[in-house]
């Protein structure tokens, strides 16, 4: 069966590690896998609850995000630890899913990338702490941080150490099998 994954990077620099840290994971998936990166974070605006009400005027922005997360058989994020939290305009964007639901009983992998030792861990426990209120399906196999993260992709974004790989390649696994569950 086709699966569609959408990509969402928590990071919006032109050479970001975890947009290219997505890449090299989806060059190690099966065949069957079909990634859609989502890449307007920075078009979205800034979450008012007024403007998220039935009688508020639809931003397109949400409301493409909104889209492409209901589409997706399941998501993964890869984000980078700022300041010991999550990039605001990812939590932006989570914070706009809220009301709508879309993450709910969706499979979501969620990974943090960073130069340092500790690999953004911090970031990924507060992402998985939003992603369990929000009732999305977190797998222990499907989360993961990447320390040193500059050693371990390519110029071209394939991810080069071996053993990163292989706990992408079990990501990928999981997510599939989250995937199966939810369908029988
Ligand atoms: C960082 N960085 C960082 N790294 C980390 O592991 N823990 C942290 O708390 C922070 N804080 C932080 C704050 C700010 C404002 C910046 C700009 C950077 C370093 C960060 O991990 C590094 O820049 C990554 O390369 C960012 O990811 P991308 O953009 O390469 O995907």
């Amino acid at each position: 069966n086709t699966r569609t994954i959408l990509t969402l990077s928590g990071s919006l620099r032109k050479q970001s590690s975890n947009s290219l840290f997505l890449h090299g994971l989806a060059a190690l998936a099966p065949g069957n896998f079909t990634f859609i990166n989502y890449a307007g974070l920075d078009t979205l605006p800034h979450f008012n609850p007024d403007l998220d009400g039935d009688d508020a005027i639809p931003s397109a922005a949400v409301a493409d995000l909104r889209a492409k997360l209901k589409h997706a058989d399941a998501v993964v994020i890869c984000t980078p630890e700022y300041a010991n939290g999550v990039p605001g305009v990812l939590k932006n964007a989570l914070d706009w899913i809220v009301s709508s639901g879309e993450l709910m009983n969706k499979p979501v992998a969620a990974i943090s990338a960073s130069p340092n030792p500790l690999g953004g861990d911090k970031a990924l426990a507060s992402l998985l702490l939003t992603l369990t209120i929000m009732s999305a399906v977190i797998v222990d196999s499907a989360t993961m941080s990447v320390p040193f993260i500059r050693s371990k992709l390519s110029t071209e974004g394939m991810i080069i150490d071996l053993q990163t790989a292989e706990a992408c390649r079990l990501l990928l696994q999981t997510l599939e099998q989250a995937i199966h569950t939810k369908e029988t």
